[in-house]
């Protein structure tokens, strides 16, 4: 069994930064592993506009480490009110990478998400015409539809219409966490393809549940069974370039995720390499663990691979306990527990 393990410097798929105070405490946690990462729009107001996205960018940039040479790769929030035009001067700008699909309702701040997927079909029309990715949160929004079907109904009933419709459109099945979405992906053309959180390859749904209410391990979509669970460690530990890692890294302070109405959301940024590699290593497959977390996301956005590179060591680490002060006091995932491999000190 290696004991170290150097890759390709990875980058993070799926990110939630937040703003002001809040990004400035979260930041540095990605920054020390990750070179790039696709920064989610869903802020209050969301990021609809190419310009709201590079004064987001800017705000990133100067919340930055000194030296840090970390690249916020930006996205759009998808609205019925985009228009096609604007969609390509994103794709020119070279700041936006993507475009998120939330349906209305479906998570945290997605009340401006898109109410019928038909009204934006010109968009994705556009999008498909200027190779911009649609990043998509894969759940229907419908209270009525039990909360661990949401994914499955989505898919069914959204994207697999979709994905017929505009067939060169690249599509990303965010925070995949289903059997059923996998097969789904592997059904696809390789420009359909997923990310994978650490938590749902790490956890099942008794996770939220143990002993308690585990407020920590809440998130959206949430956890599902161990069949599932199993079915998204195989795809990510496959080798099929259409899986890669996005950590759906999620702050909220600590005092709105211990609440009795608790925001969805793991802060995963600190433990999450640790867990890719746990879960790699118990699959037998730690060799597949630098294609997953360094070279297929790079190869599916068009971008080439970081130079640099990050090194593993199989040595237990503890996660720390929160995160911030005052105001933005973060529990992360896992706070407190021993992890067997930790990223070294560069
Ligand atoms: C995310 C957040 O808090 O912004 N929460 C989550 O549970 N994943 C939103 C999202 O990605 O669904
Ligand atoms: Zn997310």
């Amino acid at each position: 069994m290696p004991e170290n393990l150097t890759i390709q410097r990875p980058d993070d798929w799926h990110l939630h930064l937040r703003d002001d105070s809040m990004l400035q405490t979260v930041l540095p946690s990605t920054v020390q592993h990750f070179a790039r990462a696709i920064v989610m729009p869903n802020l209050t107001p969301p990021v609809t506009s190419l310009e709201a996205a590079r004064a987001y960018r800017k705000r990133i940039i100067a919340a930055l480490p000194r030296n840090s040479s970390f690249q916020p790769l930006m996205t759009l929030y998808l609205t019925e009110q985009i228009t096609g035009k604007e969609v390509q001067k994103a794709r020119e700008s070279g700041d936006v990478f993507g475009i998120k699909l939330y349906p209305a309702g479906a998570t945290t701040h997605s009340d401006a998400g898109v109410l019928d997927i038909e009204n934006v079909y010109p968009v994705l029309q556009a999008m498909a015409e200027c190779d911009m990715p649609l990043l998509v949160h894969a759940e229907v929004a419908d209270p009525d539809v039990d909360i661990f079907d949401r994914e499955a109904r989505f898919i069914d009933q959204v994207l697999e219409p979709l994905t017929n419709r505009f067939d060169n459109l690249r599509v990303v099945l965010e925070h995949v966490s289903t059997r059923h979405g996998v097969e789904f992906v592997r059904s696809r053309e390789r420009h359909v393809a997923a990310t994978i959180t650490p938590q749902h390859l790490y956890m099942n749904r008794n996770a939220i549940l143990a002993g308690g209410i585990r407020p920590h391990n809440y998130c959206l979509p949430v956890l599902k069974r161990e069949s599932d669970r199993e079915a998204l460690v195989a795809a990510a530990t496959s080798g099929d370039t259409r899986f890669f890692i996005g950590t759906d890294s999620a702050p909220h302070t600590r005092s709105a995720k211990e609440n009795a109405c608790g925001c969805a959301g793991t802060f995963n940024a600190p433990a999450a390499l640790s867990i890719y590699a746990q879960v790699f290593e118990h699959a037998n497959a730690l060799d597949k663990l630098e294609n997953f977390l360094s070279i297929h996301g790079p190869n599916f956005y068009g971008l080439p691979v970081n130079t640099g590179t990050l090194a593993l060591e199989r040595l237990p680490t503890q996660v720390p306990m929160s995160i911030g002060e005052n105001k933005n006091i973060v529990t992360p995932w896992l706070a407190g527990q021993t992890l067997q491999w930790r990223v070294r000190d560069s």
